[in-house]
């Protein structure tokens, strides 16, 4: 991180889509499994240059609801790298004082995975410092359906009328329950869309698009992600001249930034 970069405003929550790999790969002539593997070490970068940003969350998807259609030896390198992976990095996380929490359905995932998993948020959950989310089996849509049928056995149960559900009671029931919304999207891989990601929890962020493959993902990389956010103006529905005014009078308007 530069010096100048210190006095621009971070954001709180940033979301990536971690999208490339396989493309890395290819361009080398290696198998896609390498793609991955080498993405690993874009992690480490990421969530240290997070946390020495000030990030208090960073979200990053690492397997959708959807990737279990890739050919059966993919997903199975994929799910033994995450095990790999976890077991190798916990202790280094957790040395550095960040909290570890991971979102998406984990009935699909292997015993040994569900273990690891319950095993490194039970290690980190007293940590103080930024927590790393990362989404494993995760889709926006599963998501919204698991959420929909925690409200509606709430109904059922008649310990909630559905005259009084609210914006507040769905995203209480989504996997970011706790944690502001994400401010700032990353996508790597030149794709531009979302691929079924947080779609209730996206609503008002900032989206950055880069065509930098994962793999290739570094310091700099995320430098430039935080420098494109630091020039956007939040408007959250309002006009230029209210958050001016805002800002004079030193108040905050009157949509509030994130939850
Ligand atoms: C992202 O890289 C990692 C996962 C989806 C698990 P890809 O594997 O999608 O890489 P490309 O898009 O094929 O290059
Ligand atoms: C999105 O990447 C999912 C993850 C990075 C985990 P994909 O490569 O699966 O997305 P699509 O298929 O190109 O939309
Ligand atoms: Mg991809």
């Amino acid at each position: 991180m530069s010096d100048k970069e210190t006095s621009v405003k971070a954001p709180r929550h940033v979301a990536v889509i971690m999208d490339g790999n396989g493309r890395w790969a290819k361009k080398r002539f290696m198998p896609r499994v390498a793609g991955h593997r080498a993405g690993v070490k874009s992690v480490r970068a990421v969530i240290e240059g997070c946390a020495q940003r000030g990030v208090e969350a960073l979200t990053l998807f690492a397997f959708s609801s959807e990737n279990w259609k890739r050919p059966a030896e993919e997903v199975s390198s994929l799910m033994n790298l995450f095990v790999q992976a976890l077991e190798r990095e916990v202790d280094t996380m957790h040395r550095n004082g960040l909290r570890v929490r991971f979102i998406g359905d984990r009935n699909l995932l292997s015993q040994q995975l569900q273990q690891s998993m319950a095993q490194a948020e039970q290690l980190t959950a007293n940590n103080a410092g930024m927590v790393v989310l990362i989404a494993v089996a995760y889709g926006g849509r599963w998501d919204l359906v698991q959420a929909t049928k925690k409200l509606a056995q709430l109904c059922v149960a008649g310990h909630l009328k559905p005259e009084q559900i609210q914006e507040d009671t769905i995203s209480d029931c989504l996997e970011l329950k706790g944690v502001p919304e994400p401010d700032l999207f990353i996508r790597t891989g030149g794709e531009q869309r979302i691929s079924n990601f947080l779609l209730w929890n996206l609503a008002y962020t900032e989206l950055y698009f880069t065509d930098v493959l994962w793999p290739d993902f570094g310091d700099d990389e995320l430098a430039a992600a935080f420098a494109y956010f630091s020039q956007r103006q939040r408007r959250f529905g309002l006009i230029a001249e209210q958050l001016a005014a805002a800002v004079e009078g030193d108040t905050k308007p009157t949509v509030s930034e994130s939850r």
